[in-house]
């Protein structure tokens, strides 16, 4: 009953985009705002998927990131293989607004979250998830409804012990059940290391992600060996995009933060030093200058309900060599530089979001804006789905 009310609302969500009836400047924007420039987001989106048709690879973004159907379809427009979601919830999102080819990338424990899944079938016959357990394996069977067909990767676990399994006869049994069942099809298998993208230096984190990349191989053949070569072998991220797009073995990649970029990223640096700027900020957070108890420093309307950060801070835009610090929920402290002009009260002041995915899922929507006028509003019509 609670999923099914949850489900409910979830398809009720709008997901269109809203044209403003005439462009307005960002400083017209009732902040804090998530912004997106949208001619750096295309230049973004084309640059990944260009770079790995050229590798002959597939890119299988990840929805995680976005979560927003709009751009799920200029994904797909530009030639993506599918999308992933992080959650059933996403998925039920990005279905119902017609991205039918969607990985859910984690397994699914719960009976009524294998019932959804079995439900998602009726409505596409493009939907995959990954399984990592007997028990995951046995829910879906009981709940893909005869007559429909559930894709099926073995989520495979090399040394992040997060999720997958690193069982060798274990990845076997699940790929044997998957390819004799009439509703589940055996599709591959899903490799991502996590805790590699943001590895600091190009080379180190080539030298660490191919090593991870060698044993999937060994378990490619060994599969192979048996009958059960994957269709499909997917993971990566935006860290490794030109890392493990040179795996034979991978079909498609799964980037997800590439699009938008944000400054955990950007400190990873780039194949030849520097930043890592392969791809554009083309994201970011404005907020207004609301007060200015001390000089030196001043306070913006923006703080931990409008950027999420694990590890750096807010990247100020407006003022170069400023310095964003948290004032709480609700607020932010732009530290000045010495010498620098006081900013004006009631001006806005940018910033390049800390993490993207969970600046995301703290915002209704984007506003989207060309030139700095801003035309159009899109719903982050999944934001909170984490279940
Ligand atoms: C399974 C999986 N694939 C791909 C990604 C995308 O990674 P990134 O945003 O670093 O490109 C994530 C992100 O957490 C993930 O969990």
């Amino acid at each position: 009953m609670p999923y099914s009310q949850a489900v409910k609302r979830l398809t009720e969500r709008e997901w269109r985009p809203v044209a403003l009836t005439e462009p307005v400047p960002i400083e017209q924007l009732p902040t804090p705002a998530l912004v997106i420039d949208e001619l750096a987001l295309e230049r973004n989106l084309k640059r990944m998927a260009d770079y790995l048709a050229e590798k002959g690879k597939g890119l299988r973004p990840h929805a995680k990131t976005h979560k927003c159907p709009i751009i799920a379809q200029r994904q797909l427009a530009l030639g993506a293989v599918g999308v992933c979601a992080a959650k059933v919830s996403e998925a039920v999102v990005l279905v119902n607004s017609g991205v039918d080819a969607v990985l859910i990338t984690s397994a699914v424990l719960s009976e009524a979250k294998a019932e959804i899944v079995g439900e998602l079938c009726r409505k596409t016959d493009q939907l995959m998830i990954v399984v990592d357990s007997d028990l995951g394996l046995e829910l879906l069977l009981r709940y893909v409804p005869a007559g429909t067909q559930l894709g099926i990767l073995v989520d495979v676990d090399v040394s992040m012990g997060r999720t997958g399994t690193r069982d060798e006869t274990q990845i076997i049994l699940l790929a044997e059940r998957c390819a004799n069942s009439t509703n589940l099809r055996y599709c591959g298998i899903q490799h991502y290391a996590g805790h590699l993208m943001h590895v600091e230096g190009y080379a180190k984190r080539r030298e660490k992600s191919l090593a991870l990349w060698q044993r999937i191989s060994e378990i490619c053949e060994m599969l192979g060996d048996r009958g059960l070569a994957p269709e499909i072998v997917t993971g990566a991220g935006t860290g490794t995009y030109n890392i493990d797009c040179d795996v034979p073995e991978i079909t498609d990649l799964q980037a997800g933060s590439y699009l938008f970029m944000d400054q955990e990223y950007r400190l990873i640096g780039a194949e030849l030093g520097g930043l890592f700027d392969d791809f554009e900020v083309s994201l970011s957070v404005v907020t207004t200058a609301i007060s200015q108890p001390v000089a030196g420093a001043i306070t913006v309307d923006g703080g931990y309900k409008a950027f999420a950060s694990d590890t750096v801070n807010p990247e100020p835009m407006t003022i170069a060599g400023s310095k964003f610090r948290f004032g709480g929920d609700e607020h932010g402290i732009v530290i000045l530089k010495e010498g620098t002009q006081e900013p004006v009260l009631g001006g806005i002041q940018r910033f390049i979001t800390p993490h993207c995915d969970p600046t995301v899922n703290l915002h209704d929507g984007y506003w989207v804006c060309n030139d700095g006028l801003v035309h159009s509003f899109w719903p982050i019509a999944a934001r909170g789905c984490s279940w």
